[in-house]
């Protein structure tokens, strides 16, 4: 059974909502985090912390050897879609040869299962619902480093010996129950500038566009919470360990939300006076995207359970209003 496990990225915030659960579930957990955009107040006071960059191999492989650890979930890597079309080659450094060093680390070692932190931005636009086989086509530079990560991982692994679990992400909302870890910093997030928005005295959430061919006219999204993705790590990392096979699976709800819905249950939960304003659509921003996740929750026999927008929304608020 897996028991030491690294997680890079663990600083961050879908990393440190990982980390919480693998804690709580008796797991021997270890830290790799540049705190480039993770923050030292989301670490886990029970995990071990190295401030040290993937690229590091040398480095890496002695922090696996020395601790024994069985297992990697790797999530370290730059996200934000328009910078990375503006900073392509800084991208490509980071998350694709960063990736690379990191499983020449993992090299003859202990390492017996990797699991990867991928995202529904890999799709061709335009599918509506996707499977794990759905025509492959990113738009942006951030899509093309992470399908090139899955490839490099898969041929490394098949080589090695070791299990894989590539994790394609849909959209990532809320924050966990415990109310000490959440979203911090993000520009492009749709939770996270609502749930400043609502901070302020005269909240006013924006809305990019209501002539789409939705149902109310709004962009529609798989949102996840947070808690369900790092559930589903947990899971997917224990059964890849013991029936020794690697899977891609789709991480989302199978259930499209869109905007305006998302705005409206800000906009409930509030309990002040809030206006929501549409603007011109955005360059670039897909009509709809929604995860077929029957191979996810076939897999590891999964039923989500935070899984209503209500509870994403509620979770965002109680985060925010302690920052
Ligand atoms: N947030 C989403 O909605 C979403 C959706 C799909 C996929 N993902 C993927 O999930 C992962 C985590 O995303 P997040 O939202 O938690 O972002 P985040 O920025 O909060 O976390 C990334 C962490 O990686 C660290 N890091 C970056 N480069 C590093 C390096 N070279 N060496 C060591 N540490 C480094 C950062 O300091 C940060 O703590 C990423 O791989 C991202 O591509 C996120």
């Amino acid at each position: 059974m897996t028991k030491k496990i690294l997680i890079t990225g663990g600083a961050g915030y879908i990393g440190s909502h990982i980390v919480e659960i693998l804690v709580k579930n008796k797991k021997k957990i270890f830290i790799i985090d540049n705190l480039s955009t993770g923050h030292r107040r989301l670490i886990n006071k029970k995990a071990t912390f190295y401030k040290a960059d993937i690229n590091n191999a040398t480095l890496i492989n002695k922090i696996i050897i020395k601790n024994k650890i069985d297992s990697v979930i790797h999530l370290a890597a730059n996200l934000i879609i328009a910078e990375s079309e503006k900073y392509p080659k800084k991208y490509y450094k980071n998350n694709v040869i960063g990736t690379q060093k990191l499983l020449k680390a993992c090299k003859n070692s202990s390492i017996k299962n990797f699991i990867f932190s991928s995202t529904a931005a890999i799709y061709k636009d335009g599918q509506y619902k996707v499977n794990e086989n759905s025509k492959i086509k990113p738009k942006s530079v951030y899509g093309k480093t992470k399908i090139k990560c899955e490839k490099y991982i898969q041929n490394f692994c098949k080589k090695n010996k070791i299990n894989y679990g590539i994790l394609r992400y849909f959209n990532i909302a809320g924050s966990s129950p415990s109310g000490k870890i959440g979203l911090i910093n993000k520009s492009d997030h749709l939770f996270k500038n609502f749930s400043r928005e609502i901070m302020k005295k005269k909240p006013i959430l924006k809305i990019y566009g209501n002539d789409y061919k939705t149902k109310d006219g709004t962009c529609i999204r798989d949102f996840i919470h947070v808690m369900d993705i790092a559930d589903i790590h947990f899971k997917v990392l224990q059964k890849i360990d013991k029936i020794k096979i690697s899977k891609i699976l789709n991480c989302g709800y199978n259930r499209g939300t869109s905007v305006l819905e998302v705005a409206k249950e800000f906009k409930k939960l509030a309990k002040k006076k809030v206006k929501i304003l549409v603007t011109n659509r955005r360059k670039d921003d897909l009509v709809k995207i929604i995860a077929s996740n029957k191979k996810l929750t076939r897999f590891i026999k999964w039923k989500p359970k935070y899984n209503s927008l209500n509870k994403m929304v509620k979770s965002c608020l109680n985060w925010e209003k302690r920052q």
